[in-house]
C-alpha cells in the first residue's frame, strides 16, 4: 500500500472535480483527484455544448478562459420552432445583453486537465474499485487500486464530483439522503455530424412526433438530437432513419432546409430529474451530477455542476484561511436555492417542448398555446431567457 496526504481529496475527474482542484489551487489548496477513466477517455466525451454567460465568466476569471475567448461561439438568441414555424427569443435583448456560448463540455475538460498538469497538480487517470472511508470522523480517506497497487489518500475531506453512477453519493450511510426524482417516458438520440450548422442559432423545436434540437459544434459539426422511445436501441435508428425523422420534425414552409452529412456520433441518453439532499454528510461534499441530475432541455448539467463547485471552493478558502466552517456548513443549502430553481426550468423547458404519451388532445393544445404565449408575451420570453443564459450564481 502506498499512504498519501492532502487537504482535499477529489473523486471524479469530470467538469465538477477539475474545475475544484483548480480553484483550490489558485486559493493555495492541495488536492489529489482521483478518475475511475483514462485522459483520453474525459477529454473525448461527447456531452454538453451550451455554456451560460457565468460559466464563461467563471473560466475568464480563473485563468482558463484564453481558448473559450478564441473558439467559443457567441450566441445572442434561439429559436422556437412549432406549428411549422420559426420564432426567435432574443436573449441578449431580454436580458440587458447577456448571452451564451458554444464550447464543448470536452474542450473545458481539455482546459481543466492542461491547467492540473501545468500547475504540477495530482491526479490519477484509470483508478480502479475506488472506495471511501472515514468520512464520518476525522480520517476520511480515498482508496483505490492503481499502477497494479493499492493506493490510500488520506485527506481533510472528500469532494464526491463522481457523476450520477459514482461511488460516493451510495457510500453514504442509508437514510442520510433523501431523493427527489422523476424518470421521462421518453430519451434523447443525439448524433454529431460533419456537416455546416443548418442555421446560426440554436432551434429548439416542438413537432407532434415528439422534440428535435438542432445545435453546434463548430462551423463544420451540427449536433442534432430527437426525442425517442426510453427503451430504445442504437440499432433501430439506422443513419436514414435519423434524417428522415428530423427533416419531418424541423420541416418549415419557408425554403429553409436542414443539411445532412457523415454521421461520426451517436448515443442515447435517457433523461430524469434527480435530487440528493443535503449535497454534504460529515466531510463528504457531493457536487454536479454526483448530486443533481436535470433533463437536458435547457442544457443545465454542466452549467450547475461549475456553479456547486465554485461555491464548494470559496467554502473550502474560508476554512482554511480562517478556521471558519460557516460556509462549509451552509454549501448545500447555499447550492440547493439555485439548484431547485434550475430543476424546476429544465422540467418546464422539458414539458414545453415534449411529447409525453399520455397527453390528451387537449394537453397538446394546452401546449402549443404555451409556446404561442411564450413566444408573443414579452414578460413570458423574459423569463424564459433569464433562466436560459442562466440565474446568478450567489
Ligand atoms: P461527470 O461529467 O459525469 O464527471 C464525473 C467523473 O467521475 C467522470 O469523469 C467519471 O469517469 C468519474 N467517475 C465515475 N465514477 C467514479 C469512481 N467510482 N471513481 C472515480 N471516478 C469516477 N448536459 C447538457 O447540458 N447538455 C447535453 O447535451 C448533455 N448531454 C449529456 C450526455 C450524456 C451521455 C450524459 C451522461 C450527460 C449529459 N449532459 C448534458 C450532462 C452534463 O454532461 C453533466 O451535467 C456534466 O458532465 C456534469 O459534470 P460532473 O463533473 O458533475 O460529472
Ligand atoms: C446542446 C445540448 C442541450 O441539452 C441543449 O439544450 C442545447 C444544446 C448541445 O449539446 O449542443
Amino acid at each position: 500500500m502506498n499512504p498519501m496526504r492532502t487537504q482535499v481529496g477529489i473523486v471524479g475527474g469530470g467538469p465538477a472535480g477539475m474545475m475544484l482542484a483548480h480553484l483550490l489551487h489558485r486559493a493555495g489548496i492541495e488536492s489529489i483527484v482521483v478518475e475511475a477513466r483514462s485522459r483520453e477517455y474525459v477529454q473525448e466525451r461527447v456531452r454538453a455544448g451550451v455554456l451560460e454567460q457565468g460559466t464563461c465568466d467563471l473560466m475568464r476569471e480563473a485563468g482558463v478562459g484564453a481558448r473559450l475567448a478564441r473558439e467559443g461561439i457567441t450566441h445572442h438568441g434561439l429559436e422556437l420552432r412549432f406549428g411549422g414555424d420559426r420564432h426567435r427569443i432574443d436573449l441578449s435583448g431580454l436580458t440587458g445583453g447577456k448571452t451564451i456560448t458554444i464550447y464543448p463540455q470536452r474542450e473545458v475538460v481539455k482546459d481543466l486537465i492542461d491547467a492540473r498538469i501545468a500547475a504540477g497538480g495530482a491526479i490519477f487517470f484509470e483508478a480502479d474499485e475506488v472506495g471511501i472511508r472515514g468520512f464520518d470522523g476525522n480520517a476520511p480517506a480515498i482508496r483505490f487500486r492503481g499502477g497494479g497497487s493499492v493506493q490510500e489518500i488520506s485527506c481533510d475531506f472528500i469532494a464526491g464530483c463522481d457523476g450520477f453512477h459514482g461511488v460516493c453519493r451510495p457510500s453514504l450511510p442509508a437514510g442520510a439522503l433523501t431523493i427527489f426524482e422523476r424518470v421521462y417516458p421518453f430519451a434523447w438520440l443525439g448524433i454529431l455530424a460533419e456537416v455546416a450548422p443548418s442555421s446560426d442559432e440554436l432551434i429548439y423545436c416542438r413537432h407532434d412526433r415528439g422534440f428535435a434540437l438542432h445545435s453546434m459544434r463548430s462551423p463544420t459539426l451540427t449536433r442534432l438530437y430527437l426525442q425517442c422511445g426510453p427503451d430504445d436501441e442504437i440499432g433501430a435508428w439506422p443513419d436514414q432513419r435519423v434524417w428522415a425523422e428530423l427533416h419531418t420534425r424541423f420541416a418549415v414552409g419557408d425554403g429553409w432546409k436542414l443539411n445532412e452529412g457523415r454521421i461520426v456520433q451517436k448515443g442515447i441518453t435517457p433523461m430524469r430529474s434527480f435530487v440528493a439532499e443535503p449535497m454534504s454528510y460529515g466531510r463528504v461534499f457531493l457536487a454536479g451530477d454526483a448530486a443533481h441530475i436535470v433533463p437536458p432541455t435547457g442544457a443545465k448539467g454542466l452549467n450547475l455542476a461549475l456553479a456547486d463547485v465554485r461555491v464548494l471552493a470559496a467554502a473550502l478558502a474560508k476554512y482554511y484561511a480562517d478556521g471558519s466552517r460557516e460556509l462549509l456548513d451552509s454549501y448545500s443549502r447555499s447550492c440547493l436555492r439555485r439548484v431547485w430553481k434550475v430543476q424546476r426550468f429544465s422540467w418546464w423547458m422539458t414539458s414545453l417542448l415534449h411529447r409525453f404519451p399520455e397527453d390528451n388532445p387537449f394537453d397538446r393544445r394546452r401546449q402549443v398555446a404555451e409556446l404561442d404565449y411564450v413566444t408573443n408575451s414579452w414578460a413570458a420570453a423574459q423569463s424564459l431567457a433569464e433562466n436560459y443564459v442562466g440565474l446568478p450564481m450567489d
